[in-house]
């Protein structure tokens, strides 16, 4: 059911690969709320993933973009503009890739080279999505930008390699950038700290499907999904969240504040019992 919430907005989508993305559920969810969007993914994901499809549905343009690429964010920002016929209300930065994790190089023998891109993929490339929105001043008075988190920026999950570390990145970008466009232009910056979900990016982590298992069960809420994750951006991207910014929001069921939960220690002390 349509609330209207973004009824007269228009904002840009990062990230959308294929109907399991987090950004493909965030753009069908924005349109169904009255947005106008502009699609945007690498040229290799768009010849490899089902974009046309999600752009029809949406009726939205799409425009190739490698996010690591100034000189690619400000044509896509241009076109954006000429699109929409002038400034626009909200990005969605749904991006993440580590070639450690995509080649199982393991933290304490990581590649530096890949390390480096991780860190450009996943948290730089805000900084550079920003800067250019903020330097064309492409954002109308109290748009919204939101990017996706994990939990692993705070506290170490094993197997999150140096996603761990972009991520904590991408949440200072988050709070520095949002200090500044704040004072330029009432722009809000906000991080979503989502619960693991099955998509391409999160399958590459070793052992997400016990990841999700655990925090499915620890989560008082049980984990949020895709779907849930696209509601709570769309209340961002809303004139209904004003006065948020700068903050890391956590989407997790409650994971992120429990300590210990019964079932789960009853669980994990039957195991022992096993063995
Ligand atoms: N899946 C999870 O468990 C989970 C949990 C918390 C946060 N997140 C974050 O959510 C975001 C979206 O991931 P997802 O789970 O929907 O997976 P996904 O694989 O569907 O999306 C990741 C997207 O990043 C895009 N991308 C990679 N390199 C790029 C580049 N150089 N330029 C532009 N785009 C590029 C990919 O093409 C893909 O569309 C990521 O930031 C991810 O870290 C995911």
């Amino acid at each position: 059911m349509s609330h209207g919430l973004l009824k007269g907005k228009k904002g840009i989508i990062f990230g959308a690969l294929n109907e399991q993305s987090i950004a493909w559920k965030a753009a069908l969810k924005a349109r169904e709320e009255g947005a106008e969007l502009v699609l945007t993914n690498t040229p290799l994901s768009l010849r490899l993933g089902t974009m046309d499809q999600l752009a029809e549905q949406c009726n939205a343009l799409v425009v190739p973009a490698d996010a690591t690429s100034v000189e690619d964010l400000e044509g896509l920002v241009d076109k954006a503009m000429e699109h929409f016929g002038g400034q626009f209300d909200f990005v969605l930065h749904s991006v993440g890739m580590s070639p450690n994790i995509r080649k199982n190089k393991p933290y304490e023998y990581t590649n530096y080279d890949f390390f480096f891109k991780t860190l450009d993929i996943s948290a730089l490339s805000l900084h550079k999505v920003l800067g250019v929105l903020y330097k064309k001043d492409a954002l109308k008075e109290w748009g919204s930008v939101v990017a996706l988190s994990y939990i692993a920026a705070q506290r170490t999950f094993e197997g999150y390699n140096d996603m761990a570390d972009a991520k904590s990145l991408l949440e200072s970008i988050a709070r520095s950038f949002g200090l500044l466009y704040g004072k330029k232009a009432h722009v809000r910056v906000n991080t979503i700290s989502q619960s693991p979900t099955r998509t391409s990016a999160g399958s590459g982590i070793s052992g997400m499907e016990d990841m999700f298992a655990y925090a499915d069960a620890l989560s008082p809420l049980g984990n949020a999904s895709a779907s849930d994750c696209a509601d709570y951006i769309v209340t961002l991207f809303s004139d209904l969240t004003k006065h948020v910014t700068m903050q890391n929001l956590y989407h997790d069921g409650g994971f992120s504040s429990t300590g210990l939960n019964a079932e789960v220690v009853e669980t994990y002390t039957k195991g022992l019992k096993k063995d």
